[in-house]
């Protein structure tokens, strides 16, 4: 059996949480690849809301097996908060949730780094999450780091400690940062007893024993394409590789075991924290998208910028990521539009392209705008794709024609019920 793998194509918060939650009966195990809890996954369904970070969006489902891959940063105390809210929404958390030895650790001190550093970035701040993400992989790639396999092993304290008076020697570099580590470290260490409960296993074993046996696994990215270490807008990115190659060297699992990829667009475009963003709006349009599309982020609830879909980006995050199928989310917030729009090109120094620059932060782009009818009706009692609109059919079917990918599924609701399966 192969991993299908679920991303999102544009900057994040493309409605992941909801696919996966919808798709999940379909695979036995549904994994976490990379990132941490910089992510805010939103499932909803009977009416609740439920914001997952570091849990895959599978632990709603009974008799799934969820893993935190060795890609992902775990921090013990989000961790520890998010399995009390699914314990309290009534999840049973038995051995259904297993966390990879080579996971990599957030201490309290990565998160110091995190806001010293963006605070001392002053205008240039990336708009990081603050959760401590960009510290933990420079440590693991500087093979500093610390692991969950650690945690158990006898000599745990005087890494931990060592690892930590590296970080005090950092934050020397920034005066202005004032901070009271010993009482986060507390939590912290409360917290990595809730960890230690789980069940740790060697995830790579564990994902090639499970396909052998014929298992199917639904691997779930977090993030977007477009905050790819690698080939986002880089330096106004994440610190992992977001994209379909991630969930390889986030599993342990080798290329020719990637199955469909499922990318995920939203009906348009937003991203949170600063970076270019080719076809952001800043009239009427922009602020009733924010408004219909109630764009706050899902783990720090700053608002999020919007602008219509980015035909030669979505292109861009297909190539890469080898997309077999599209879903597209959030397609009712356009029902009120007069006029929707898409990017179709570029103009850049009085040229037109379809190609993404190689620094998007250093050029002046003019989107060239492909102008459709608003199709003026509530899609809320839309049950199939047959019944949509035309104008919205012809909306996706347009777009298709352009991105050479069909899309499988529509989304017209936060909730669990309201996708339209092709
Ligand atoms: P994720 O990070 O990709 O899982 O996405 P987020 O949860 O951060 O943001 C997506 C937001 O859109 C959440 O509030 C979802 O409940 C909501 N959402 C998902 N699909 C739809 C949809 O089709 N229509 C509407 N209106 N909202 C949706
Ligand atoms: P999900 O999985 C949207 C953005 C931050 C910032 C940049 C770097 O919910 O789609 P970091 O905390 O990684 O140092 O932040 O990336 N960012 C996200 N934006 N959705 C996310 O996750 C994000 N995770 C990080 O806003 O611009
Ligand atoms: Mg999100």
């Amino acid at each position: 059996m192969a991993v299908d793998v679920l991303l999102g194509l544009q900057w994040g918060d493309e409605g992941k949480g909801k696919i996966v939650d919808f798709l999940a009966p379909q695979y036995q195990i549904i994994c976490r690849f990379q990132g941490g809890p910089n992510a805010g996954h939103t499932l909803k369904f009977g009416g609740k809301k439920h914001v997952l970070h570091t849990i895959p969006s599978g632990i709603f489902r009974p008799d799934l097996i969820n893993v935190i891959g060795n890609g992902v940063v775990i921090d013990p105390v989000t961790l520890a908060r998010e399995l009390d809210a699914v314990k309290a929404a009534g999840v049973v958390i038995d051995q259904n949730l297993l966390v990879a030895r080579k996971a990599h650790l957030i201490l309290p001190s990565h998160r110091l780094l995190d806001q010293a550093s963006e605070a001392h970035k002053g205008k240039s701040k990336i708009g990081s999450t603050l959760r401590g993400i960009g510290p933990t992989y420079m440590d693991k790639t500087g093979r500093n780091g610390l692991r969950v396999g650690d945690v158990s092993s006898s000599d745990f304290k005087s890494k931990y400690q060592a690892l930590k008076e590296k970080h005090l020697g950092l934050l020397q570099i920034y005066p202005e940062q004032e901070f009271d580590l010993e009482k986060e470290e507390a939590v912290w260490m409360e917290a990595l007893e809730q960890l230690r409960s789980l069940p740790q296993i060697d995830g790579e074993y564990y994902i090639n024993q499970a396909l052998a046996e014929g298992k199917k696994v639904l691997a779930e990215g977090a993030q977007g394409s477009m905050l790819d270490i690698d080939f986002g807008t880089y330096p106004f990115v994440t610190s992992s590789n977001t994209i379909t190659a991630g969930a390889c060297t986030g599993l342990g699992i080798s290329p020719g075991q990637i199955g469909e990829v499922i990318g995920i667009t939203k009906a348009y475009c937003t991203r949170v924290g600063s970076g270019p963003f080719p076809s952001e709006l800043f009239d009427e349009d922009g602020r009733r998208l924010a408004e219909i599309g109630m764009e706050f982020g899902a783990t720090t609830g700053r608002p999020r910028r919007c602008g219509w879909l980015d035909v030669p980006q979505l292109k861009y995050t297909i190539m890469i990521n080898g997309v077999t199928q599209l879903v597209m989310t959030k397609i009712d917030v356009l029902d009120s539009f007069e006029q929707i729009k898409i990017a179709d090109a570029y103009e850049i120094d009085g040229l037109k392209t379809t190609q993404l620059p190689f620094d998007l932060c250093d050029n002046e782009i003019t989107p060239s705008w492909k102008k459709y009818s608003g199709w003026h009706e509530s899609l809320d009692s839309v049950s199939s794709y047959e019944e949509l609109p035309v104008l919205a059919r012809e909306y996706i079917e347009d777009l298709e024609q352009q991105l050479g990918v069909n899309f499988s599924m529509i989304s017209t609701g936060p909730e669990r019920s309201k996708l339209l399966v092709r």
